[in-house]
């Protein structure tokens, strides 16, 4: 792999051994790919600040230097991490101290979290503590190289605002915090980025729910490729491009799709091809929609409901708003509880907004920093769970082994009020 002179100089320990241990890293794993070079980036989303078991045991044995060193750099020797060199932020973790007696999350993750996080903070660490750092000012130009990680986040990155990346790892991020550099390959290079299958849809995607099902559609057919999405389909709001990426990262490894005329390279069908030949559609019908639909629901058998759970990824204001207004007035049912997962930074908005007053005061709780996949937690007991997530009704049951309902914003409130499920496929 080609290296410039600051390269090989970072390698070489002129900027100490963490860095040099970073590009050690970032060297193996271009090679590994076969990349020619590496590329600048100025923007990172990591995690450094997951509690896990491994990271306990090494932080007690060595501290988080050490622990910085494996996890983030693969690199077992005893070095001191210093700042990072480029704007580098935390992705979602798990709960911190406010969710304390609000949540049953381990108050010992909380506190080896905490320390974590100090950590991290000191080197320069943004802590934004979500799944959609796009939404709290972490916001990449149009063709800047960035090096994120979490699939909903990176595919967000690349199809709507139009920045490049590939879905990075916890050690590659880790690297390339401390060196702003990343392997050139996969989605920094233009031909890479040109759509491989055209999915039409013969029925109107318009609602929070249809992009959730057409991308969980999609996501299926064309796997780890580059769709392009035309047919009736409406003009989506933020919170729909954030279901829709989630969802093609759900059943897909989809990391970019191009929305013509929202997609800022793919103004057209033509261009988003590039110089390849436009496809023969793949048609998503009104039974694709079914299917997928009732694939979503077929965790669901019991309709008391103990759980719902709304803001996967992470709600927009919105959202909040939305929710907040379906709420007014009303009381959850006395054995269901309603779990809102959205960003801290607007979360201070929500409470300003008298959004989280009006979620509190029907039974809600609006939570920050994690949700129940990245933690693990839901209400003590919960059998059945309903939630307006494609992602988090594919992947809660496995993770809690639960039941799940997937349904719309409105049919999950009214299942948080009623503790019924009463879903159906407008
Ligand atoms: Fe975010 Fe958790 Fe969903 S991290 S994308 S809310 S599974």
């Amino acid at each position: 792999m080609l290296l410039t002179d600051d390269d090989k100089a970072m390698r070489d320990g002129r900027d100490g051994e963490a860095v040099a241990a970073a590009m050690d890293l970032l060297i193996r794993y271009g090679n590994g790919l076969d990349a020619e070079r590496l590329c600048s980036v100025r923007n990172v989303a990591g995690t450094s600040t997951q509690p896990t078991p491994a990271k306990e045991k090494i932080a007690a044995e060595g501290g988080w230097n050490k622990a910085y060193a494996v996890i983030n750099l693969d690199c077992d020797d005893d070095i001191e991490i210093p700042k990072m060199r480029v704007p580098t932020c935390q992705l979602q973790h798990g709960f911190s101290a406010d969710a304390l007696n609000v949540t049953p999350y381990n108050p010992h993750l909380v506190e080896l979290q905490a320390e974590a996080e100090s950590f991290a903070s000191d080197r320069g660490i943004n802590i934004l503590a979500t799944c959609t750092p796009y939404q709290v000012g972490n916001l990449p130009v149009r063709g800047e190289h960035i090096a994120w990680m979490e699939s909903s986040a990176v595919v967000y990155a690349n199809s709507v605002i139009g920045a490049k990346s590939n879905c990075e790892g916890t050690a590659s991020t880790g690297a390339a915090g401390l060196t702003g550099r990343v392997p050139y390959w996969g989605n920094h290079l233009d031909e890479n980025r040109h759509g491989t299958h055209l999915i039409r849809s013969e029925v109107p995607v318009e609602s929070f729910q249809d992009w959730g099902l057409f991308g969980y559609f999609t996501g299926e057919v064309v796997q780890e490729e580059r769709p392009v999405l035309t047919g009736r389909l409406g003009l989506p709001s933020q919170a729909d491009l954030k279901h829709l990426g989630a969802a093609l990262a759900t059943t897909g490894g989809v990391e970019i799709f191009h929305l013509p005329g929202v997609t800022p390279e793919a103004p057209t069908i033509k261009a988003a091809f590039g110089p390849g030949r436009v496809p023969e559609p793949v048609m998503f019908t009104e039974a694709d929609r079914r299917e997928a639909y009732e694939l979503l629901n077929s965790q669901g058998d019991t309709e008391d409901v103990d759980f719902v759970l709304l803001g996967c990824p992470h709600a927009s204001l919105e959202q909040l708003g939305e929710i907040a207004g379906l709420l007014d007035g009303r009381r959850l049912h006395p054995g269901t509880e309603l779990w809102i997962m959205t960003p801290r930074a607007l979360r201070a908005v929500a409470d300003r907004n008298g959004y989280t007053e009006i979620i509190e005061r029907a039974g809600g709780k609006l939570l920050t920093d994690s949700c129940p996949a990245m933690s693990r937690t839901a209400p003590e007991g919960t059998r059945v769970f309903a939630t307006d997530s494609a992602k988090q009704a594919h992947y809660l049951p496995a993770i809690l082994g639960i039941e799940a309902w997937f349904g719309t914003t409105a049919e999950c409130v009214q299942a948080a009020v009623t503790g019924r499920w009463k879903g159906e496929l407008a």
